[in-house]
């Protein structure tokens, strides 16, 4: 994992609260930005819709590498509980760490060809859905679900190539969740 800016930590005044809100945006915001940038990646990827229909199983894989390739999480934050150094940098209690996993899922020297989309990777872990003690309980079930409205979409012969398809992004401290909008020119 990669290490990035340090900063101060505010008070957290009501901690169940903080998990509500990170539980619902994870599972809904994270696994709408899956289903989103495989979209975007549909109306790059020229014949692969063509080629998931032909070959259905290769929607996991294609599921897999989209969360790596164009993850819909993009950081993370850790606290210090104590006074600790981490490769020089010292921190102290309440200093947070921010995480970033997009950059890890990028790293040349565990993904070949990190910024290439390789729909027949081999599959290692995702740094995208965390790792630890902490890491996302909820990967099936997204990996699924972006499976099942993917494959729903290719089925339906929903034209990814469309013209009047575009997209921008929610603005989002850690999220990229693509928002659709289907206008003749480009909007943005
Ligand atoms: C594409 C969809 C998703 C992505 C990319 C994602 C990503 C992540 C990441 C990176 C973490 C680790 C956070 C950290 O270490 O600070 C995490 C934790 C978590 N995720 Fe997900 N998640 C997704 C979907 C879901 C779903 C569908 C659920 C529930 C059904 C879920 C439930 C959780 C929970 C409860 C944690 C906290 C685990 C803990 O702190 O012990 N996530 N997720």
């Amino acid at each position: 994992m990669v290490s990035g800016g340090l900063a101060r930590s505010a008070e957290i005044p009501n901690p169940l609260v903080a998990n509500l809100l990170g539980l619902f945006s994870q599972t809904f915001d994270a696994t709408a930005g899956l289903v989103g940038n495989g979209i975007v990646t549909l109306t790059r990827e020229h014949g692969l819709a063509k080629h998931l229909i032909a070959a259905p199983f290769d929607i996991h894989p294609f599921v897999h590498e989209v969360a790596r390739y164009d993850p819909p999480v993009h950081n993370t934050r850790r606290f210090a509980r104590e006074a600790v150094e981490i490769e020089g940098v010292e921190l102290r209690p309440g200093d947070a760490v921010l995480v970033l996993l997009a950059a890890a899922s990028r790293d040349e020297t565990v993904f070949e060809n990190a910024d290439r989309f390789v729909l027949d990777r081999r599959h290692d872990g995702l740094p995208g859905f965390g790792a630890g003690r902490h890491a996302c309980p909820g990967e099936t079930i997204a990996r699924a679900i972006a499976a099942g409205i993917t494959m729903a979409l290719a089925a339906a012969r929903f034209d990814f190539s469309n013209p009047a398809l575009h997209w921008t992004y929610r603005a989002s401290l850690n999220g990229r969740i693509p928002k659709f909008t289907f206008t003749e020119g480009n909007p943005q």
